[in-house]
């Protein structure tokens, strides 16, 4: 059988473990032929292609990115899109296909599963904000970096006796900042899910720094809200999928402390260092699997699944109840971060 895979949507670090797998096992163990479409789902609107062999993707494991290019191209933007995506793979005698992605990328693999493609899905995004699966891959290697760059702005800010914001993407929800703000000790955490009040952030900074500390580290995800009409919003462009262009969530905030405050305050966006370079050994593991999965069933005929983290075991579930709605934040998990708040 010749079955293709695409990567979409934004990169993050184990798209190439999930590529390496399926190509190992598809090839190795199953005899099939892999086809590698380009920038996710413009390569089958047009036709871009390359062959994935076993011997293509050797050393592929540790590295980041993806080598088939990614895109926000989205076929039903297009009155000729999901046409153009059928005859490109009767053309190229393509099967099946193995689509990497997110709630866009799967959101497209659903429709064309409803109108007679044969999909697997692989649920990729630093986000985490997918439903029915426990994580995706991504996510666990931009905690740690996050985490990681915590870490280090808690030594400046402890030498400048300041106040540091560090903005996180996350898109609509706050598991990066949760999880980084919880591991790397910050004294706020502002997530989409729990829209905030910036005097109540200002408030609980000063009483911190009253009780003697010097310094505090705010965690800002850069889908956070501020509760209605305590600070004005900025948006920006939108993407083919209608997301619109998030960020300077962290800037806004970084003023308002300064401004009400009187500590000196600085932000860092963390933006797409969060998504480059190497996977963490979790994020490989968990890529790998995935991609063991997905072509099993696409061995199996397991088509319009997704395949699922749940607990430590890989399944498969339907693709619609993945994308149904965004996974957010679970409030108990909030809570616990919210213990060290202040
Ligand atoms: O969905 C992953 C993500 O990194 C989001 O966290 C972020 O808001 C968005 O992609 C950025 O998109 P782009 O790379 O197209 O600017």
């Amino acid at each position: 059988m010749r079955i293709g895979m695409l990567t979409g949507g934004g990169d993050c670090p184990g798209l190439n473990a999930v590529i390496r797998a399926v190509v190992r096992k598809g090839e190795g163990q199953y005899g099939h032929n892999i086809v590698g479409y380009r920038y996710g789902w413009r390569g089958l609107v047009e036709g871009i292609s390359m062959d994935l062999t076993v011997d293509s993707v050797r050393g592929l494991l540790p590295r980041g990115g993806t080598i088939l290019g990614t895109s926000r191209t989205n076929p039903y933007k297009s009155d000729d899109g999901p046409q153009r995506v059928r005859e490109t793979l009767e053309r190229d005698h393509v099967e099946a296909i193995v689509a990497i992605g997110g709630e866009d990328t799967l959101g497209v693999a659903l429709r064309l599963t409803d109108d007679g493609v044969k999909v697997i899905g692989v649920p990729k995004t630093i986000d985490n904000d997918l439903s029915a699966t426990d994580f995706t891959f991504g996510f666990h290697t931009a905690v740690q970096i996050a985490t990681d760059a915590i870490d280090r702005l808690h030594t400046t800010a402890e030498s400048h006796d300041r106040v540091m914001v560090v903005e996180v993407m996350g898109r609509h929800a706050g598991w990066i900042a949760t999880y980084s703000g919880l591991a790397g000790g910050a004294d706020v955490i502002l997530v989409p899910e729990i829209p905030f009040d910036i005097e109540e952030v200002c408030d609980r900074i000063s009483h911190r720094h009253q009780r003697g500390a010097s310094f505090s580290i705010l965690v800002v995800a850069e889908g956070a809200t501020p509760v209605e009409g305590t600070m004005e919003l900025v948006s920006g462009e939108r993407d083919e999928f209608g997301h619109v262009r998030l960020g300077g969530m962290g800037a806004r905030v970084q003023d308002e402390i300064e401004a009400r405050t009187g500590f000196e305050t600085r932000m860092t966006s963390l933006g797409h260092v969060l998504r480059g370079g190497t996977p963490t050994a979790f994020d490989r593991v968990i890529a790998t699997r995935f991609g063991l999965s997905a072509i099993d069933g696409v061995h199996e005929g397991d088509f319009g699944k997704m395949v699922a983290l749940r607990g430590t075991d890989v399944i498969r579930v339907p693709i619609a109840d993945g994308v149904r709605e965004l996974k957010t934040v679970d409030p108990d998990l909030y809570a616990d971060a919210s213990v060290f708040f202040g």
